[in-house]
């Protein structure tokens, strides 16, 4: 009866406290990993075999660390000190990265890229602080992409705005992390393959673009996936989906690139 209790107990917290999504669902982070992971040269593969060591054998594995450590009783300070670093909200439509405006103290995406970049191009950190920031910048860069992780609404990325999807109840938010994506109905290996099998066509060339780009962007984009009258129908899934999908793969070519260039 009390196990009776306790279940029914957390499950209603479980409702209770839905909390806000903080990513990409954790397919959409493998899968940029995935492609990354694939797109990486010899030194920096060699490296991210160095960091993961006893922990991974792929960047796959570690891509929803970041978000799991919410679940982590033993984890929750360092949950709490990063949870504002995987989004971004500008303060206007303009979508002009302005960070006393839009990065206050360094708390978002940007900020935290910058940090776990430079933790991780440091040889001087100890190898679990590289591990860390490793596990960090994969995650990071796998949210910057997805447009509703850098918005500029007083929705909370679309987490507040309520949307009928599949017949049922959601948020904008939701179907862009993970709603989306499931409709291919392909598991997030097969998915990651068949992303990458398209090879670089159409995507801009990857160049060094800094953190605050990558979030202009998605900003940009994130201006036109407000369905009118708050229904997402096959036509907007149809619409939508590729451009999800585009972006899905440029965040794992940058993120191979970005990877190369501080572990090579
Ligand atoms: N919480 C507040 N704003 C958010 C956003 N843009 N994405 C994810 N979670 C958020
Ligand atoms: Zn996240
Ligand atoms: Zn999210």
């Amino acid at each position: 009866m009390i196990v009776l209790r306790r279940f029914v107990v957390v499950l209603l917290a479980g409702f209770l406290l839905l909390p806000e999504a903080h990513a990409w669902g954790p397919d959409g982070h493998r899968i940029v990993a995935e492609i990354a992971q694939r797109h990486l040269d010899p030194a920096a593969e060699a490296q991210v075999a160095r960091l993961l060591a006893g922990h991974a054998d792929r960047l796959a594995e570690v891509a929803n660390w970041a978000d799991d450590i919410q679940d982590d009783p033993a984890q929750q300070a360092l949950w709490k000190a990063t949870r504002s670093l995987h989004y971004i909200n500008f303060r206007g439509p303009d979508c002009a990265y302005q960070p006393p405006r839009d990065c206050r103290d360094g708390r978002c995406v940007v900020a935290g890229l910058a940090h776990y970049v430079a933790v991780l191009g440091d040889p001087g950190q100890s190898v679990e602080a590289r591990r860390e920031a490793l596990e960090f910048v994969v995650h990071f860069v796998g949210d910057v992409h997805q447009p509703l992780h850098a918005g500029y609404r007083p929705d909370k990325g679309g987490n507040t705005y309520q949307v009928r999807f599949q017949g049922r109840g959601s948020n904008l938010h939701r179907v862009w992390d993970s709603g989306m994506l499931r409709t291919r109905g392909l598991d997030w290996q097969d998915y990651a393959r068949w992303l990458d099998a398209g090879g670089p066509a159409g995507l801009p060339p990857v160049a060094d673009a800094p953190f605050a780009t990558w979030a202009e962007e998605s900003c940009r984009l994130s201006r036109d996936v407000y369905p009118p009258g708050h229904g997402i129908d096959a036509p907007y899934v149809e619409a939508e989906l590729p451009l999800a999908e585009r972006r899905l793969r440029e965040a794992g070519r940058r993120l191979a690139a970005l990877l190369n260039r501080t572990l090579g």
